[in-house]
């Protein structure tokens, strides 16, 4: 797990200074695309975002799809205006974004083209909470390696365009807000990713809660990895005890029976999951 993501500390003047810069930039900007990690697509929202986007279209991009769990992937995509599925780590983008972001955007272009101007280069800016793979979907959609995100609250750095190709021309540094950390519903989901440092939670509480949901939306799937029955009682003891993580006194090793599921939970070692539905 990238511990430069998982250890930033959001404190309120960092926030006030990553907020203020963010809405210059926005300002530029024709479109903003927000990646969400499409394991928590809620979650992993950031909380002001909406308020700072004003009236400007916001292209949603699910990414680390390959992560999560296909159905719940298209029940998502409905729930936003404009969206894309994506895997910015095996996908080639380019074409796909361009693509939306000139449909979304038709009407802008349509106008432009009316007052006489030719070429309308579009101008988008990537934003999203730190580790959702804004790097990664930037190189992608480049095709080149630019600079990584600070992930440092609202660090300034001189404003340089790149161009997708000859229509849509992208901020080179993404725009970096914190996560929705006010409840601890959302908290546990973004740990759950290794989104965020975990010391703040009680990792067995997390993997209790990761194995009860996996239990009730994915059937078959601790069975299938761990070889045990999903309908005992205490499943980290079951897993514990198959997996024979014990300590001398034949008691289960409960912390390495934690960090080793946490672990397979964040390396998507169990599958596919979606850790968050849209709501019926
Ligand atoms: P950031 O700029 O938003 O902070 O994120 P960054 O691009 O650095 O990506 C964070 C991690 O997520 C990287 O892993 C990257 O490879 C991975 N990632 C980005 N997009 C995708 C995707 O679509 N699918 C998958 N599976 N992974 C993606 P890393 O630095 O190697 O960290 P880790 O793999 O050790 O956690």
């Amino acid at each position: 797990m990238p511990e430069k993501a998982v250890n930033i500390n959001w404190y309120p003047g960092h926030m006030a200074k990553a907020r203020r810069l963010m809405e210059e930039q926005l300002k530029l900007v024709d479109i903003i695309i927000e990646l969400r990690d499409a394991r928590i697509p809620a979650a992993s929202a950031n909380p002001i975002l909406k308020e700072l986007s004003r009236n400007k279209p916001v292209l949603i991009i699910l990414n680390k799809a390959d992560l999560s769990d296909e159905a719940a992937n298209k029940r998502w995509a409905n729930q936003f205006e404009h969206c894309l599925i994506v895997d910015s780590l095996n996908e080639n983008l380019s074409k796909r974004v361009v693509e939306k972001v000139k449909e979304i955007l038709k009407d802008k272009l349509e106008r432009a083209k009316a007052k006489g101007i030719r070429k309308k280069v579009l101008r988008a800016m990537v934003v999203g909470i730190p580790n959702v793979g804004k790097s990664t979907f930037i190189n992608n959609i480049v095709r080149k390696k630019v600079a990584k995100a600070e992930n440092r609250p609202g660090v300034t750095k001189s404003l340089q365009w790149i161009r997708i190709n000859e229509d849509v021309e992208l901020l080179d540094t993404p725009g970096v807000l914190w996560p929705k950390l006010e409840n601890q519903d959302d908290a546990r989901l973004l740990a759950l990713i290794g989104s965020i440092n975990d010391d703040v939670l009680d990792k067995e509480d997390l993997v209790y809660f990761a194995l009860n949901y996996l239990r009730i939306s994915y059937p078959g799937v601790i069975n299938k990895r761990y070889e045990v029955a999903e309908d005992q009682n205490d499943l980290l003891e079951a897993i514990a005890r198959k997996k024979l993580w014990l300590l001398n006194n034949n008691e289960i090793n409960r912390e390495k029976a934690v960090d080793q599921l946490l672990k397979d939970i964040r390396s998507s070692k169990i599958g596919r999951i979606s850790w968050q539905d849209v709501r019926e």
